[in-house]
């Protein structure tokens, strides 16, 4: 549980750096006070164009990526040692599944409820989408498909992602059933499958707004200005 308690600990402390937020200002903005006032990437992208907006799309997936990366190196090193008869012992490490669930968590905690930012935090998708890289590269390959997909085809971001939020844990328990047993694609346990409902529940959580605007027909479409929306 220490080891647990660590990665978590790691990973949160990594979630909550607001790239978005670090990028718009060192430009001489605040972009919590444009667009959608989200930290996240698409209100860079729509406040300040497509260069930093991908730039923040890219440093909030690393940093998902990162926790799942180092929550597993973490679990490696830290194992517990359990004593056996006869002066041996054995040396239990947490598997790096259940290690790469818990950085995942944290991480996506961390960016959507940042302690710097009185837990005024960002919607998680580009989090999210970095840490399932670092647990289920294939399943990440599926739903940012997906995403792209519905983008192209309604130009809503918010559609894309709460579309591809509730295809994760169908994806998942898709290819733990009918993926590859083994390798990069495999996607073994159940823990993955809850992580899936857990992260697609958080993302629906943080679009509430998005989904009022979508449901009246006032979220604007990706590519036209954005009025400032309280
Ligand atoms: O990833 C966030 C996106 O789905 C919506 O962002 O700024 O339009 O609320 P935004």
């Amino acid at each position: 549980w220490l080891v647990v308690a660590l990665i978590v600990i790691v990973s949160y402390l990594l979630g909550t750096i607001p790239s978005g937020l670090i990028i718009s200002k060192s430009q001489g903005i605040d972009i919590r006070e444009h667009g959608s006032k989200n930290i996240g990437a698409t209100n860079v992208w729509r406040t300040m164009g497509k260069k930093w907006g991908a730039f923040a799309f890219f440093c909030d997936t690393f940093k998902g990526w990162l926790a799942v990366y180092i929550g597993v190196k973490l679990a490696a090193h830290f194992g517990v040692t359990i004593p056996l008869p006869h002066e041996h012992t054995e040396i239990k490490h947490l598997p790096p599944d259940y290690a790469g669930i818990a950085a995942a968590l944290g991480c996506i905690m961390g960016h959507n409820f940042p302690v710097w930012l009185r837990f005024k935090g960002g919607k998680g998708v580009a989090t999210s989408l970095g840490v399932i890289i670092g647990m289920m590269p294939l399943v990440s390959l599926i739903i940012f498909a997906i995403w792209g997909l519905v983008l192209k085809v309604s130009r809503y971001v918010s559609l894309a992602s709460l579309v591809a939020a509730l295809a994760l844990p169908i994806t998942v328990i898709a290819l733990m059933f009918f993926g590859p047993s083994e390798g990069w694609a495999a996607v073994h346990g159940w823990g993955n499958f809850y992580f899936g409902v857990a992260a697609a529940l958080m993302v629906f959580k943080r679009h509430t707004a998005n989904i009022k605007r979508l449901l009246n027909g006032t979220e604007l479409r990706f590519g036209t200005p954005k009025p400032q929306v309280t």
